[in-house]
């Protein structure tokens, strides 16, 4: 089998009349693509919980995470007009987002509440703590434009995360 060549997420940007010079438009646009990977991922990962808890507070559980895949797809969208905003191409597909997600894999043998909970909030700390360092970046790089979408996406996820660990905090 041939093995798959590592995406790369560099790329020509087309020319537009927006503001900001070529090399931040790249940089922020290598940045969100890294960012659409991950978030396209984490979608993924909250609809396996949704479709496989299980236990006695499924159902609530089973529309908890439905809300918070429906949230997370919508950041999936953001991202990447954002990128074609900029003049680059969305890198979206499945292969790219399993290639260049910063998340690990979803574990395929938990089932309880608890469990999901769990490998949740581990994916929702870490995918949060990428989103506030790339407000950071886009900041310093004086795209202050994408660093607010980040900061949009980013109070959500802190937000989701507090329902995720208030099922683990008492
Ligand atoms: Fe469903």
């Amino acid at each position: 089998m041939a093995t798959m060549p590592k995406a790369s997420t560099k790329q020509t940007l087309h020319s537009t009349r927006i503001d900001l010079s070529e090399p931040t438009r790249l940089k922020v646009v290598e940045l969100l693509n890294q960012s659409l990977a991950a978030t396209l991922d984490l979608k993924t990962h909250v609809k396996q919980a949704h479709w496989n808890v299980k236990g006695k507070d499924f159902y609530q559980l089973h529309e908890l995470f439905d809300q918070i895949a429906g949230e997370v797809e919508e950041f999936v969208d953001l991202i990447a007009e954002r990128v074609t905003t900029l003049g680059g191409t969305a890198m979206g597909t499945a292969r790219l987002a399993a290639q260049n997600s910063i998340l690990p894999e979803y574990p395929h043998d938990i089932f309880t509440g608890l469990e999901h909970i769990k490998a949740l909030v581990e994916r929702f700390a870490a995918f949060g703590a990428h989103i506030r360092t790339a407000i950071d970046t886009c900041d310093e790089l004086g795209d202050a434009t994408t660093a607010d979408l980040y900061t949009q996406i980013s109070r959500n996820i802190d937000m989701r995360l507090w329902f995720l660990e208030a099922h683990i905090q008492a």
